[in-house]
C-alpha cells in the first residue's frame, strides 16, 4: 500500500442546509442542520485513506467534544492519528450554509489549527516515509512551508492545495510538486480569469498544475510540454459539493502514488469527486475505493 501523510486543519463543519443562502441583513429559515467533521486536511487524509492508502496525519485539535469526535473520526476511517496534537482550548470549527443546488458558503475559525506553527519532533521523520505529502492553507503558512521543505529534501512528492485562497509565498511554491487550485484559488494567484492561461502562468513556479473545475472536470499543465489535459466528470445531480476539492485531492494523491498515468489519476479523482457531491457532508460522503473503481470504469 502507498503511504500518504497529511499536515493540514481539521474542522468540525456545523451545515445549515437552506434553500437560498442568506444575503447581507435578511434571516431565512433553513430545513435542517449537521454537524459533520471535516477540515481540508481530515477531509484529504479520510478520502485517501478510503481510496486505499495507508494514512498519517498531522495536525491539531482542541480538548473539547468535537476534538475527541474528529479523533476518532480519523481512527474509524483508518487514519493514523499519533501525529494528531490535542491542544488547550476549543477545536477549528466550519460554519457552513448549504443552498438547494447544492452550493455551499463557509466561515472557518482556526481555533486549534491556528497552533500548528512549526513541526513538532517526529513529524519530519513521518513525512521522510511517505510516498506523497497533502498540504492546504488552513494551519499557519509556517507550518505549510515548513512540511513542503521537509517533504522535498526526502524526496517525497509534494501536492498543495491553496486553499482558501491566498497568495502565496514564493518559498512555498518552490517546494511544491503539484499545485492543485479551483478556477477561483487559480484565478486569486494569477490575476487570470481563464483557468488555461492561469495554469501555463503558475508553471513559471511550480512544475505541473492541475485546475479543478467542478462539475467541468479538471484540467493538467505540466513543465514538461505535452498539451494541456482536460479530463471530463461525471454528470451527476450535486446535493452537497462541500469537501469535493479534498476528496479530487486525496484520491488523486494516492492514484499518483500507485503510479498511474496522470489522465487515468485524474479520472479516478473526478470518480471519487462526483460520488461525494451526491451525498451530504464532507468526510461522510467520501467514497471508498470498491465505489471509486465502480464510478471510474462507468
Ligand atoms: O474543503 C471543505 C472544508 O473546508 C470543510 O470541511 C470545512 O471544514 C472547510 O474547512
Ligand atoms: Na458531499
Amino acid at each position: 500500500m502507498t503511504h500518504i501523510a497529511v499536515l493540514g486543519s481539521t474542522n468540525m463543519d456545523l451545515v445549515a442546509y437552506v434553500e437560498k443562502a442568506p444575503q447581507r441583513g435578511e434571516t431565512v429559515t433553513g430545513r435542517e442542520f449537521r454537524t459533520i467533521p471535516g477540515g481540508k486536511g481530515a477531509n484529504q487524509a479520510i478520502a485517501a485513506a478510503r481510496a486505499g492508502a495507508t494514512v498519517s496525519m498531522i495536525g491539531a485539535v482542541g480538548n473539547d467534544p468535537y476534538g475527541t469526535q474528529l479523533r476518532s473520526t480519523l481512527e474509524h476511517s483508518g487514519v493514523d492519528t499519533d501525529h494528531l496534537r490535542t491542544v488547550e482550548g476549543p477545536s477549528g470549527t466550519a460554519h457552513i450554509v448549504v443552498d438547494d443546488e447544492g452550493g455551499n458558503a463557509i466561515v472557518v475559525i482556526p481555533a486549534a489549527n491556528g497552533t500548528v506553527d512549526h513541526l513538532a519532533p517526529g513529524d519530519e521523520g513521518l513525512i521522510a516515509s511517505a510516498d506523497a505529502l497533502l498540504l492546504q492553507l488552513e494551519i499557519p503558512l509556517k507550518a505549510v512551508v515548513a512540511g513542503a521543505e521537509a517533504a522535498r529534501a526526502h524526496g517525497v512528492r509534494t501536492i498543495l492545495t491553496p486553499a482558501p485562497a491566498q497568495p502565496l509565498p514564493p518559498e512555498l511554491l518552490a517546494v511544491t510538486d503539484l499545485l492543485l487550485p479551483n478556477e477561483y484559488e487559480a484565478t486569486t494567484l494569477t490575476g487570470l480569469s481563464d483557468p488555461i492561461a492561469a495554469a501555463r502562468a503558475l508553471l513559471d513556479q511550480v512544475p505541473a498544475v492541475v485546475v479543478t473545475l467542478g462539475a467541468a472536470g479538471s484540467l493538467y499543465v505540466a513543465r514538461d510540454g505535452a498539451d494541456p489535459l482536460a479530463v471530463p466528470a461525471p454528470p451527476v445531480t450535486a446535493v452537497d459539493s462541500t469537501g469535493a476539492g479534498d476528496t479530487f485531492a486525496g484520491t488523486l494523491a494516492v492514484a499518483l502514488s500507485e503510479e498511474r498515468p496522470i489522465r487515468e489519476a485524474l479520472h479516478w479523482a473526478a470518480a471519487a469527486a462526483a460520488l461525494s457531491v451526491q451525498r451530504p457532508g464532507a468526510s461522510a460522503s467520501m467514497p471508498y475505493r470498491s465505489e471509486i473503481e465502480k464510478q471510474h470504469n462507468a
